[in-house]
This record gives C-alpha cells, structure tokens and sequence, in this order.
C-alpha cells in the first residue's frame, strides 16, 4: 500500500497505545559546541547489535537540545534509578537548569555521566537516520558502567517501581489490610459517607470479588458502582488498636454515575468538604492525587518514600 493509501488515525489514541510498552528511563547527555552540558529525558533506548556494540535513542526534532545532539561526536545514556524520578522529570521539563539536580562527572570521551544510574554508555555517535519527526541516534558504546540500583520503569505515564513489588508483598502477610480505591468521574472524586456522617474513601478489608459484601468489589457492588480498577495509587502502613495495618489503595474510574446511592457524594476538588474527611492519611491522598491528576503524572506513595509503580489489577 502506498504511503497516502494508508488509514489515517488519531494521534493521542497511538500515542496511548505505545505508552502500554513497559520501558526503562533514561537521560541522554553530551557536551555542546560552547561546552555546555545538555540533556534530555528519553524512553526510546534500545541496545542494537552486540557487535559492534551498538545502542540507539530518538530524539524529537523540537526539543531544545536536538541541535546539540544533532552535531555531538559523543553521548551518554544514562539508565535512571528507581531514586531517580525527580531526575527524569526535571530533564524532561522546560527548564534550562537540568543539570543543578544531579551530580556528574565527565566519562572518558567527556560526556556528562551521571551519579547513582543504574547504568550509563557512553558513545561515538555511530549513524543518524532521518526518521519522521525524530533523529535517530546510533551510538557505538566506548564504555559503560552498571551499578546494584534498580531501574526506574515507565508505562501508561507512570512510573515503575519493581522493588515496591517485593516491599509490598512482604508487608502483607504480616499485617491488617485495608484496600481502598480513589473513584474518578470527569475530574469529580467519589467519596462515602459513614453512619456518623463523617466521608471517606470506599474501603474494606480485601480487594475481593464482586459476590463477597465484605470485600472492596463487593460492596462497590451493593453500592451499585460500576467502575474499572486501574494503578496502585498509595500503599503505607499505620497502628489500628495497637496492631499493624497495612493499608493500599488503587486509583479507579467511574463508569457510570446515574443513580448514586445515597452515602455516596461525587465532589470536584472545590467542592471536596475537607474538613468532613475522618483519615488524614485520606486527605493527604485525595491532595496528591488531585495535583498529580493535574500534572497528568501518577506516583505511588509508599510508606515514607514517594516511589512508583503502575501495578495493575483486574477486576
Ligand atoms: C518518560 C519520558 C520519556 C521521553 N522520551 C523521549 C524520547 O525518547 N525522545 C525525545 O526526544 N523526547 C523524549 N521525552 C521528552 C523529552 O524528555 C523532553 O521533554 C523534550 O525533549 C522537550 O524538551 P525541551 O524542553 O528541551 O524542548 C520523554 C519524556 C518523558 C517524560
């Protein structure tokens, strides 16, 4: 089929579905022509070929830093950490002061390397190829280094955290759980009020199935709530009557919201009636979520850490 003959389709919707790709994070650097050191962030990393050891990475022909890459001899990938979030956003923000966040060094071919990657290359720049609106960037590796950290992840927007993973699980063999989920509709939270009056997050004590009442699903159930589970919002442990709570909550959306039962409120954030809200921890959740709803960027919350990780369930 010839170029013109071929369906047209809806940017966001592709951009979304390449977003299900599970990737790595890194922030590629080199040293421009006035000595300046630049950087951006770029999920687009992948090894290609052994020998020669070759790695590639794409770069958007508007970003701020494409003319200096364009015209770099050399260049690192460095593979961020899974401490290293804060540095994956703030290269890939408007700001020109990336590298203040970060310490780094200059490798042997004197592109910038950073400090606690999990992994950093860095190259001769092998071949650029032309491709649509990106430059791809083929690099023949000069020399590398790995560290034990572990690597940042990426998918669907949010970050991954694979020793969360392990946090987690441990945490909940020995402990009360409480799940609980945060129901979005057209930027409206729902939340549930008790007997006393006093609102809260729809929780209970395992995520269940729909037939078990006692269950989060179940109960959404006998609310008549019809939603769809998406990431892993906020996990932290706290003390309920002297014993260890663990407590987990998921991000959801509504999908339909005629007939709300009566202990159900749907509120947008100015609306939200903080004061009625009993669990602080409830509060500080809803307020995370709203400014990251905002930034269209999910974290998960965990223990005393701000780590990452879309886990996601079904159901
Ligand atoms: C997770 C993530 C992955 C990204 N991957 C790439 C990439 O592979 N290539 C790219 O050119 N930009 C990528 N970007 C965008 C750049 O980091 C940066 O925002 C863009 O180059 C615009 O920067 P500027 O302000 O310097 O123009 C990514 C951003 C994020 C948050």
């Amino acid at each position: 089929m010839q170029d013109n003959m071929l369906p047209l389709f809806d940017v966001k919707a592709f951009r979304s579905a390449l977003g299900t790709f599970l990737t790595g994070i890194t922030v590629v650097t080199t040293i421009d022509a006035e000595g300046i050191p630049r950087g951006f962030t770029a999920n687009s990393f992948t090894s290609v070929s052994l020998e020669p050891p070759l790695v590639l990475v794409c770069i958007g022909k508007g970003a701020s830093t494409y003319g200096a890459f364009q015209s770099a001899g050399y260049f690192c990938v460095n593979i961020l950490s899974e401490e290293q979030k804060n540095i994956s956003s703030r290269f890939s923000s408007r700001t020109a002061e990336r590298f203040s966040a970060v310490k780094w060094r200059s490798g042997a071919c004197g592109s910038p390397v950073l400090q606690d990657v999990s992994a950093w290359f860095e190259c001769k720049m092998h071949q650029q190829v032309d491709a649509g609106d990106h430059l791809v960037l083929i690099g023949r590796v000069a020399d590398f280094a790995q560290s034990t950290a572990n690597p940042l992840g990426y998918c669907r927007g949010a970050y991954v955290t694979p020793s969360l993973m392990q946090s987690l699980l441990d945490s909940a063999f020995t402990s009360q759980l409480r799940v609980g989920v945060i129901l979005e509709s057209s930027g409206a939270l729902l939340l549930h009020k008790n007997e006393a009056g006093g609102l809260g997050l729809l929780t209970a004590s395992s995520l269940g199935s729909r037939d078990d009442p006692s269950s989060l699903l179940g109960r959404a159930e006998r609310l008549g709530l019809k939603f769809s589970l998406s990431f892993l919002f906020s996990v932290f442990e706290d003390e309920v009557g002297g014993k260890n709570r663990v407590s987990v909550y998921y991000r959801g959306i509504l999908e339909e919201t005629g007939g709300l039962d009566g202990s159900l409120v749907l509120a947008t954030e100015d609306q939200i009636p903080w004061d009625q809200i009993i669990d602080d921890n409830e509060v500080r959740m809803l307020r995370r979520f709203i400014r990251e709803a905002q930034d269209k960027v999910f974290s998960v919350y965990s223990g005393g850490n701000q780590v990452t990780t879309p886990l996601a369930v079904s159901g």
